[in-house]
C-alpha cells in the first residue's frame, strides 16, 4: 500500500524522506518519488522500481530543501511509471496520496473542462488540480484545502506542500492512517507518516489523526482541525515502534527472522492470556459475557481468515459457541443478517485493513459488541472496537504474514478455553489440559525450527512446480489453505487448498506425476480418512509431501517426502502445522530467487477496496 512522509525543519530533509521511505517498503510498492521546497521553489525526484533507483537519481540530482514530502506509491490507478509517481504537481501545489478518490473521473473531466491539463493516469492528479484552482481563486492553501476535501470522495492520506509557503505542510486523512510526529531538541521540526514506524528515528512522540481530521504543520507546530473544521486536539502517545526493531539480524529476509521469532512473540502473547500460577486462562479485562451469546461472527481478510476459520473449529468444539466466519470483503456487501445477541470479532495483523474496518464500522451500527484481534494497537480497527485483544507479535515487515498468524491463533486458542468455560462446556480439569498444551507451543516451535535444513531440501521439489495443490480435513483444513496462500504469494507458483474429502469431487483430476500435493494430516480423529485421500493422490503419481506427527512409513502410503510434526495435544496441532507450511514456501521461494519481503503487487496493508 502506498506509503506517505513528510518532514518540516531545520535540516537538510531529502536523505531523511529516503530513510523514512526505507521503512514503509514493508507496506508493498512500485515506484517512488521525494519532492522539496528550496529557495522558494518546488522540485522533486521521482522514479519506478525500487528506492535504490530513487536513491540513485536523487545522488545524480540531490534535492535541497528542509522541507518536503516522499512518497512509495502500489499502484491503483495506472501503470507503476514515472509519470505516474507522486509527488503530483498542479501550479505551486504539491500533492503526495495514499488510497482511491472515487470521483475522481467527474472531477477529472470537470477540471479539465476548466484548462487544468493532465498528465498521469492518476486518481491523484486531481487534488493537486482541486486545490491548485482553489489557490487560483484567490485563497489562502488552507482555505484551499479545506474547499477540495469537500469535493473528495473514497479513502485517503494525504500531504501537501505549497510553493511559496516554506513553513507549511497540510495533511488530512479519511480512511487511511496518518501518524504526527513531534520533534524534540535533538531532533527539531514535525513529522507526518502513514504509520509511526517510518516516524521512528526522528520521533517516539505520536498523535494520530482521527477519521476526517486535517492538519497544519508549521516548523514547530501541528494544528489539528476535525471535519468540520473545528480546532481539536489528539492525545500525543509514546510510540514503541523503535528504529531498532527494523533489523534483519543475521537472517537473509525478514520473512525468515519472523518466522524464528514465533517461540518467543508466541510466549510473549500467552503470558499476557495466560495465568500459569492458577493454571487458567486470563481475561478478566474482557466485557463480554460469552455465556449469554448465541452467535459470534468472525471477518478478516487472507491469513487472518484462515485463523478465524481455524478458531470457528475451536470454539465450535471446545467452547460450545456457534461461530460464523466471512472474508470481510463479502461479508460487507452481503447485508448480513446478525443476532442481536451476537458478538463480532475482527481478526487483522495491521488493523488497518479496509474492508475489515468497514465490517466493524457496519456492525458497530447494528449494535453487535465489537471485539478486535489486533497487532498494531494504535490502528483504527483497534480504536474502533469496543474489546481489544493484542497479539504480542512486534511489528511484521514481511509481506508474507507468519508471527502474526500463529500470535493470532494463540489468542483464539486461549479464548476458546476461556469460553468453554463461561459456557461450561470445559471442566477446569479440561482447562488444566489445554493451558498446559498451549504453553508447551514455544519450545515444541523452537525444535521444529533446529530441523528447518530438512524443509530447505524438500522444497526443492516445490521449485519446478507449476502447480501444488494443498490438503488438509477438518481443521487442518485451513492451514492447508495458509499454506497454499504463503506458496502463491513470495513464490508465485499457482497453489490451491482443497479440504481433503472434496479432493474427488473435481480436483482429482488435476493429479499426475507433475503435481506435487502437500497434505497436512497430524493424528486425529479424520486421520484415516486423509490417509484414504491420500491413497486416492499416490494411486495416480501424485507427488505427497506429508506433514504429520505420525510416521508417512505406517500408513502404507507412497509418500515422496515427510515433514515431521512434533506429538502435542490435538488442541495445539494448527500452531504446529503452521511452522512446516511457512518454512515450505520461504524456501521454496529462495531457491527460485523471488523477492520474498516484497513480493509483486503485494501490499502489506490494504488500505483499499
Ligand atoms: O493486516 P491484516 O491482517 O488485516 O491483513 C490481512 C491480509 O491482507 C493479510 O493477511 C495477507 O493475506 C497476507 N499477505 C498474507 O500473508
Amino acid at each position: 500500500m502506498c506509503g506517505i512522509v513528510g518532514i518540516i525543519g531545520t535540516e537538510p530533509v531529502a536523505v531523511r524522506l529516503l530513510d523514512a521511505l526505507k521503512r514503509l517498503e514493508y507496506r508493498g510498492y512500485d515506484s517512488a518519488g521525494i519532492a522539496t521546497l528550496h529557495d522558494g521553489k518546488l522540485e522533486r525526484r521521482r522514479a519506478k522500481g525500487k528506492l535504490v533507483a530513487l536513491e540513485k537519481r536523487l545522488s545524480d540530482e540531490p534535492l535541497g530543501g528542509t522541507i518536503g514530502i516522499g512518497h512509495t506509491r502500489w499502484a491503483t490507478h495506472g501503470k507503476p511509471t514515472e509519470k505516474n509517481a507522486h509527488p503530483h504537481i498542479s501550479g505551486g501545489v504539491c500533492v503526495v496520496h495514499n488510497g482511491i478518490i472515487e470521483n475522481f473521473k467527474i472531477l477529472r473531466a470537470e477540471l479539465a473542462s476548466d484548462g487544468y491539463d493532465f498528465v498521469t493516469e492518476t486518481d491523484t492528479e486531481v487534488i493537486a488540480h482541486l486545490i491548485a484552482r482553489e489557490i487560483d481563486a484567490g485563497n489562502d492553501p488552507q482555505a484551499a484545502l479545506k474547499a477540495s476535501l469537500e469535493r473528495l470522495e473514497g479513502a485517503f492520506a494525504l500531504a501537501v506542500l505549497f510553493q511559496g509557503h516554506d513553513n507549511l505542510m497540510i495533511g488530512a486523512r479519511r480512511g487511511s492512517p496518518f501518524a504526527i510526529g513531534y520533534g524534540s531538541d535533538d531532533q527539531p521540526g514535525m513529522f507526518i507518516g502513514s504509520d509511526a514506524f517510518a516516524l521512528a528515528p526522528f520521533t517516539n512522540r505520536i498523535a494520530y489523526l482521527e477519521e476526517g481530521d486535517w492538519v497544519v504543520l508549521s516548523k514547530d507546530s501541528a494544528t489539528i482541525y476535525d471535519e468540520g473544521g473545528a480546532q481539536v486536539n489528539r492525545p500525543i502517545t509514546t510510540s514503541m515502534a523503535n528504529a531498532l526493531l527494523v533489523d534483519k539480524g543475521n537472517h537473509r529476509h525478514f520473512m525468515a527472522k519472523e518466522i524464528h521469532e514465533q517461540p518467543e512473540v508466541i510466549s510473549r502473547t500467552l503470558s499476557h492470556y495466560i495465568d500459569l500460577g492458577n493454571e487458567k486462562v486470563d481475561f478478566s479485562s474482557l466485557d463480554i459475557d460469552f455465556q449469554s451469546l448465541d452467535r459470534l461472527s468472525i471477518t478478516a481478510c487472507g491469513t487472518a481468515y484462515y485463523a478465524g476459520l481455524v478458531a470457528k473449529y475451536w470454539i465450535e468444539k471446545w467452547g460450545g459457541l456457534p461461530v460464523d466466519v466471512d472474508v470481510a470483503s463479502e461479508f460487507r456487501y452481503r447485508e448480513p443478517l446478525l443476532s442481536d445477541n451476537g458478538a463480532a470479532l475482527f481478526v487483522s495483523q495491521s488493523g488497518e485493513t479496509a474492508d475489515t474496518l468497514a465490517c466493524l464500522a457496519y456492525c458497530n451500527e447494528k449494535n453487535q459488541k465489537t471485539l478486535s484481534i489486533v497487532n498494531v494497537q494504535e490502528s483504527s480497527i483497534a480504536r474502533g472496537s469496543d474489546a481489544v485483544l493484542p497479539t504480542l507479535a512486534g511489528p511484521e515487515i514481511g509481506v508474507a504474514s507468519t508471527k502474526a498468524f500463529t500470535c493470532q491463533l494463540t489468542v483464539l486458542a486461549a479464548l476458546t478455553i476461556h469460553i468453554g468455560r463461561q459456557r461450561g462446556v470445559l471442566s477446569k480439569e479440561q482447562e488444566v489440559e489445554l493451558v498446559h498444551s498451549l504453553v508447551e507451543v514455544p519450545r515444541l516451535i523452537s525444535e521444529m525450527l533446529v530441523e528447518e535444513a530438512k524443509i530447505d531440501a524438500i522444497s526443492q521439489q516445490l521449485v519446478h512446480a507449476k502447480d501444488v495443490l494443498y490438503l488438509g480435513r477438518g481443521i487442518h483444513y485451513p492451514l492447508a489453505l495458509e499454506g497454499a496462500l504463503k506458496l502463491k504469494e513470495i513464490s508465485y507458483i499457482h497453489a490451491e487448498a482443497y479440504a481433503a474429502g472434496e479432493l474427488k469431487h473435481g480436483p482429482i483430476a488435476l493429479i499426475d506425476e507433475n503435481m506435487p500435493v502437500v497434505v497436512v494430516v497430524p493424528k486425529d480423529g479424520l486421520f484415516d480418512k486423509t490417509i484414504s485421500n491420500c491413497q486416492e493422490v499416490a494411486a495416480r503419481g501424485g507427488q505427497i509431501i506429508f506433514i504429520s506427527d505420525c510416521d508417512a512409513k505406517t500408513t502404507g502410503c507412497d509418500f515422496v517426502s515427510q515433514i515431521s510434526l512434533p506429538r502435542g495435544n490435538e488442541f495445539i496441532a494448527p500452531l504446529l502445522c503452521a511452522i512446516p507450511v511457512q518454512l515450505l514456501a520461504y524456501y521454496t521461494a529462495v531457491h527460485m530467487g523471488t523477492d520474498v519481503d516484497q513480493p509483486r503487487n503485494l501490499a502489506k496493508s490494504v488500505t483499499v477496496e
